[in-house]
C-alpha cells in the first residue's frame, strides 16, 4: 500500500454537562486526507484545500501530531500528507481534532502498524494542544473512537466509549464567526461554586446512566451546564433564542458545541431534528450572518479508511 485516503469526523465536545471530559462523534461532516509514502525521506504537507492553514510541520496541527507519532515510531520511507478540510477552523465542531486524529490514524494504517486507536490518542493530543493551548481530549477521543466518549483521566488516558441510544440525532448550526478555543477558554472563571459542582456532577452521572439505559427522559433532564455556558453564551449571537427555539421544538437538550460558536441540539428522531434546524436557520438568517447547518446521526466508528 503506497497511499491511503481517510475520513476524519467532526465532533461535539462537552455535551453540556461534561466540560473537557465528554464528547460525541458526528457522521455528516468530516475532513478527508490522503497520506502517501514517498522515496524522499521526511514528513511533508503537500496540499491543503478548504482552509488557509500553514504547510509548516511545526505550525500545522496535523503536522505536529504526525511528527509526534513518527518520533516514537520512525518510518523507513518519506510521508506526504494532503489535507482536504471540510470542517471550518474555529467552528466548535472539532476541526483541529479531526486534523490531528486523521494524520496519526492515516500514517499508522499506511505503515500497517498494529497500534490500537486508543494508543494513537497521545500523538493526536500533541497536535490538538497547539490549537487550543491546553491538552484536552474531548474532541480527539470521539473523533478517534466514534460514539460518545468519556475522558475519565487525561494523564493515564483512561477513556471510556459509552453506548449511543439508537434514536439520538444531532442538529448543529455554525454561525460563521470564528471563535478561537484559546480565547473561549481565557474568559472562563477559575473558581466554581460548590453548588454548581454538585449539580454538574449529578447531571454528568445522569447523562451517562441515561446513555446506558436508553432513557431519553433522563438524558434530557441531565443535559444542563452549570459551569461554562453563562460566560461563553455571551460570545454567541442570539444564543438564548437558539436554545429556547430548540427546546420548544422538542429537543432533549441544547448547548454550545465545544468552545462555540456552533450550537448543537440533541433530539429523539429526525423529524424533531429538522424542526430544530428550521428554527435555528430562521434566527441566524435574521441577523444576516452566514451559517452552515447539519443534521447528523452519531457516528459510532470514528476516523476510518475510505480507500
Ligand atoms: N472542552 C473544550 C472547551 C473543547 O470547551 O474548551 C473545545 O476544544
Amino acid at each position: 500500500m503506497d497511499s491511503i485516503k481517510i475520513f476524519s469526523p467532526s465532533s461535539v465536545a462537552n455535551v453540556l454537562c461534561g466540560f473537557d471530559v465528554l464528547g460525541l462523534c458526528l457522521e455528516t461532516v468530516g475532513d478527508e486526507m490522503i497520506i502517501k509514502k514517498s522515496e524522499v525521506p521526511g514528513l511533508r504537507i503537500t496540499k491543503i484545500e478548504g482552509e488557509d492553514l500553514p504547510f509548516s510541520i511545526e505550525k500545522n496541527v496535523a503536522g505536529v501530531a504526525a511528527k509526534s507519532y513518527l518520533n516514537s515510531f520512525p518510518a523507513e520511507v518519506g510521508i506526504e500528507i494532503e489535507i482536504y478540510k471540510k470542517i471550518s477552523a474555529g467552528s466548535g465542531i472539532g476541526s483541529s481534532a479531526a486534523s490531528a486524529v486523521g494524520a496519526v490514524y492515516g500514517i499508522n494504517e499506511l505503515l500497517e502498524r498494529k497500534l490500537e486507536k486508543i494508543d494513537l490518542i497521545p500523538f493526536a493530543l500533541d497536535g490538538e494542544q497547539i490549537a487550543s493551548g491546553e491538552a484536552h481530549a474531548d474532541n480527539i477521543a470521539p473523533a478517534m473512537l466514534g460514539g460518545f466518549t468519556l475522558v475519565r483521566d487525561l494523564n493515564t488516558l483512561d477513556i471510556i466509549k459509552l453506548p449511543t441510544p439508537s434514536e439520538l440525532i444531532v442538529t448543529i448550526i455554525h454561525p460563521k464567526i470564528e471563535l478561537k478555543t484559546s480565547d473561549a477558554r481565557a474568559i472562563l472563571k477559575k473558581q466554581v461554586p460548590l453548588k454548581s459542582v454538585i449539580k454538574q456532577t449529578a447531571n454528568i452521572a445522569g447523562l451517562v446512566s441515561g446513555l446506558y439505559s436508553e432513557d431519553y427522559g433522563l438524558i434530557s433532564r441531565s443535559l444542563n451546564d452549570e459551569i461554562i455556558e453563562k460566560e461563553r453564551s455571551l460570545l454567541i449571537p442570539e444564543y438564548i433564542s437558539l436554545k429556547s427555539s430548540a427546546l420548544e421544538a422538542g429537543a432533549l437538550g441544547c448547548g454550545i458545541s465545544g468552545s462555540g460558536p456552533s450550537v448543537f441540539a440533541l433530539s429523539r428522531g429526525k423529524i424533531k431534528a429538522k424542526e430544530i434546524a428550521s428554527g435555528f436557520k430562521s434566527i441566524i438568517s435574521k441577523l444576516g450572518i452566514d451559517y452552515d447547518i447539519y443534521i447528523s446521526k452519531i457516528n459510532s466508528n470514528g476516523v476510518k479508511k475510505i480507500i
